[in-house]
This record gives structure tokens, C-alpha cells and sequence, in this order.
């Protein structure tokens, strides 16, 4: 659309960008005292992660949906000396506190290491323009600094993603910062010490466990946040229908978003096998191998959404989500179709109000 503004454009926003409007509202209100280069309080932060209405009425979209307490430790550790480890099964949200944790508290949330097997030291130290260094030497011009480096120099937080991933040898590059606050640069005979308001955000998956375990002496510089998986029902299905509303309206579906019901009908399913027992307690399952996590309820939705919105007359039904349900499921193509085929014949198929998942599920298997 030609009246679209450069932002509108963006397929997806920064945090600090999509919630600029609630991020500048909390700022208004916000008379509590701030940590040194904080942009807001940590009780307005609190508000920027659960949502609430302002004092002027502006209304604070929640992004976290489950307790208070652990955002509340999350922020107030990083008003300490200590960093934050967000550790927990894939799709609990890690990755997403995080990058809102650092729009709100640096209104920056692209200082992101992304932590791979194959990263090396100067993805979180610093690295060189080699035409530089080879023409002039070692200078401050030609060193490339990592975004831990820039996080230091202007007080910020860094985020690095699958800190367990990371080789033991290279996240021991991250001790010296943390205990001591500053990043040495022998090569230019200097260092860089971090300014107030530097902190990091780790995520970590459990699922991940045993590739690369941190080592006590890191692990001793971080206080660990375990983010559950949602607690109930109700909170897994709202978790899935906010975003999948926000979604819908990013990629511009012309769908709306799909009743409650629908909704909570696939949750069911995710946590039912996750359990291994029906809701009622009465009956007991196989459990798939995949995670089965919330973020691909998520997607389950999604596609259904889209299938809806292109393939059919815009309103979401068993149809459209049965081969997304199948591909969250059968990850493993012998065991899980077994598992799977066994919920369909004794679960799906005995709910009365689910005959059309049970035929939809059924055609597509
Ligand atoms: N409790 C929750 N509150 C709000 N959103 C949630 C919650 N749990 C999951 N989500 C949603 O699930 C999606 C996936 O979350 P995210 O990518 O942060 O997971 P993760 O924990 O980093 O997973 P991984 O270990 O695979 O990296 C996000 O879109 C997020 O909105
Ligand atoms: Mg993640």
C-alpha cells in the first residue's frame, strides 16, 4: 500500500519499535526511581511485561502471560552487579522476555548475540576490519566490536541467545566482563570498562542440556529464571490467541481471529499429549518425541489462519489446522504417527463436539 509508511512495512518490529506508543506512555506516568541509565523504573518495566492501565488511562498490552514474581526477579536482577539467565523448555517465552526486557529497560533490543557451536571469542569481544589492520595496524578504527563490546561503552544490555550452545572455552570469555565489568584490549594496550546500566540477558534451553553446560564459574555470575510452561488451559490458550491476533495483523490476513473455542480445542490437544493423560485424569497416552510447546501451538494457528484466509472463506476450521496439528506431532514418523493415530481413535473420535477434527485429522494422516 502506497500510504504505508517505511515502519509499517517492517515484517517484524522491534519491540522497541511496535510498543514505542506504551514504552513512552509508561515514561509519562513513571515516578519511581530509576537505575542508572534505565529508560524506565523497574515498576514500570513490571507494567511494560504484565500490562495494566496507566494512571492516564493508556492501556499496557501484557506480554508475559503467568506469574509476576519471576518478572519481577528477572528485572531486579539486573539492577544488580548479577546477570539473568532465562532458562527453560523451547517456546516459554525466553527469547521473548528477553528482547522486551531490553526495549524497556535500554529501549534497545538488538544487541543480540546469537550463541551457535561454531561462534568464536569475537562475537563477544571484539573482532577486526583485516584491510584496516593490515593497512594502518592495530587501532581503535579498525577493531569491530562485538555487541557485548558496544552494550559496555554505552551502558545497555546485551542479549546472548543459547548461551548453552556456546563452546565452554568461549563463554569463559564472558567471566572477565561480568566479575570484573570491563573488556581488556591487549592489542591496543586498553579496555574497555562498561558504564552503568551494562548487564546481560542469557537464555538457555533445558532441552539443550549436556551440549554445552555452563561452567560453575559463569553460572556463579548469573541468577537463573526458570520459565515455566503455562500453567493451565486457560493461560496457554490466551498466551496462543494474543498472538496469534497480533500476528494475523502483521502479515495483514484478511481472517479473522478464530473463536476461543477453536483455539482451545488444539491447546487441549498440545497439552494433553505433553501430559500424557486427558484433561479429566481418565485416560493415559503415549507422549509424543517433540516438545510440543506453546510456540507451536502458535504456529498451528497461524497456518491454519493463513490456509483460511487464501483457501477458504476466511474463517478458520478443523481443516485448516489438521495437517498444522500433524506436523507439530509427528516429528518422529513411526513412533509419533502410532501415538497420534492412538489420541485421534481414543480421544478425538469420542468427543461429540469434535467429530469434525476427528474426519479432518483422519483424511490427513
Ligand atoms: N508465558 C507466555 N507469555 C507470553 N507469550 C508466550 C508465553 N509462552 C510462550 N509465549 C509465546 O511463545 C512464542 C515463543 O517464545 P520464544 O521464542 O521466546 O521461546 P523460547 O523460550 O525462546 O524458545 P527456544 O528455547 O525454542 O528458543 C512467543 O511468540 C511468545 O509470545
Ligand atoms: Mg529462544
Amino acid at each position: 500500500m502506497s500510504t504505508q509508511s517505511p515502519n509499517e512495512a517492517i515484517l517484524r518490529q522491534h519491540a522497541e519499535q511496535e510498543f514505542a506508543h506504551e514504552i513512552e506512555a509508561l515514561k509519562a506516568v513513571d515516578e519511581h526511581p530509576r537505575p542508572p541509565n534505565w529508560a524506565l523504573s523497574p515498576w514500570a518495566v513490571r507494567t511494560y511485561l504484565m500490562g495494566g492501565t496507566l494512571s492516564n488511562g493508556v492501556e499496557i498490552s501484557p506480554k508475559y502471560i503467568g506469574q509476576a514474581r519471576l518478572m519481577e526477579i528477572a528485572i531486579s536482577t539486573l539492577a544488580t552487579d548479577r546477570a539473568l539467565l532465562l532458562y527453560g523448555l523451547p517456546g516459554t517465552a525466553k527469547s521473548w522476555v528477553s528482547e522486551h526486557l531490553a526495549a524497556a529497560i535500554s529501549g534497545d533490543s538488538t544487541l543480540v548475540v546469537q550463541g551457535t557451536a561454531g561462534i568464536g571469542e569475537e562475537a563477544l569481544r571484539y573482532g577486526w576490519n583485516y584491510a584496516r589492520l593490515i593497512a594502518d595496524g592495530p587501532s581503535r578504527a579498525a577493531l569491530v566490536p562485538s555487541p557485548v563490546m558496544h552494550a559496555l561503552e554505552h551502558g545497555a544490555l546485551v542479549r546472548v541467545e543459547e548461551l548453552t550452545r556456546v563452546p565452554a572455552d568461549v563463554q569463559d570469555s564472558l567471566i572477565t566482563i561480568l566479575s570484573e565489568k570491563t573488556l581488556p584490549v591487549p592489542e591496543l594496550n586498553t579496555e574497555v570498562q562498561a558504564r552503568k546500566g551494562f548487564n546481560v540477558i542469557a537464555t538457555a534451553n533445558n532441552r539443550d542440556k549436556g551440549v554445552n553446560e555452563l561452567s560453575s564459574a559463569l553460572k556463579r555470575r548469573f541468577n537463573t529464571v526458570v520459565l515455566p510452561v503455562p500453567a493451565t488451559l486457560e493461560e496457554e490458550t490466551e498466551i496462543v490467541e494474543r498472538r496469534v491476533g497480533r500476528l494475523g495483523r502483521a502479515l495483514e490476513l484478511p481472517v479473522e481471529t478464530p473463536a476461543l473455542q477453536e483455539i482451545q480445542r488444539i491447546v487441549s490437544v498440545f497439552r494433553e499429549l505433553r501430559q500424557g493423560m486427558t484433561a479429566d485424569g481418565k485416560t493415559k497416552l503415549k507422549t509424543p518425541s517433540g516438545t510440543l510447546s506453546t510456540a507451536e501451538a502458535i504456529s498451528v494457528v497461524n497456518s491454519g489462519m493463513a490456509l483460511a484466509a487464501h483457501f477458504g472463506d476466511g474463517q478458520m476450521r478443523a481443516g485448516d489446522v489438521a495437517s498444522g496439528l500433524l506436523g507439530a506431532i509427528v516429528k518422529d514418523p513411526v513412533q509419533d504417527k502410532v501415538v497420534w493415530q492412538e489420541y485421534l481413535e481414543t480421544v478425538v473420535k469420542e468427543r461429540s463436539d469434535w467429530k469434525d477434527l476427528y474426519r479432518a485429522c483422519r483424511e490427513v494422516l
